[in-house]
């Protein structure tokens, strides 16, 4: 069992199959999952890029303490790896401010 199928709710019998949106693009994730869960299994890991050395930042501690997995949702920055994935959720990346390097 790969790292990201370890994170995953495998109660697929129960749990509803939902849609959600980076950027525009589709993909699929198991109601109830975190953003950051969803996209890391959907070999999404990277969510922004350090404004200085342009390193990619993605999902790191995935519980709420690190600040690398920011993104938007409803237009109000979030943490991925602390909203759930509802169906049709559209998220989209943080443009960069330079607040970290
Ligand atoms: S992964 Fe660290 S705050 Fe989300």
């Amino acid at each position: 069992m790969s790292a990201a199928d370890a994170m995953r709710i495998h109660d697929s019998n129960r749990v509803a199959t939902v849609e959600l949106f980076l950027d525009g693009q589709r993909f699929t994730a198991r109601a109830g999952e975190s953003v950051a869960v969803a996209l890391f299994a959907s070999d999404v890991k990277a969510l922004r890029s350090s404004p200085r050395l342009r390193e990619a930042r993605g999902m790191f501690c995935l519980m709420g303490s690190c600040q690398e997995c920011l993104v938007m949702v409803d237009g109000r920055r979030t943490l991925a790896c602390r909203t759930p994935v509802t169906d049709g959720l559209h998220v989209e990346t943080v443009p960069e401010t330079g607040a970290d390097g």
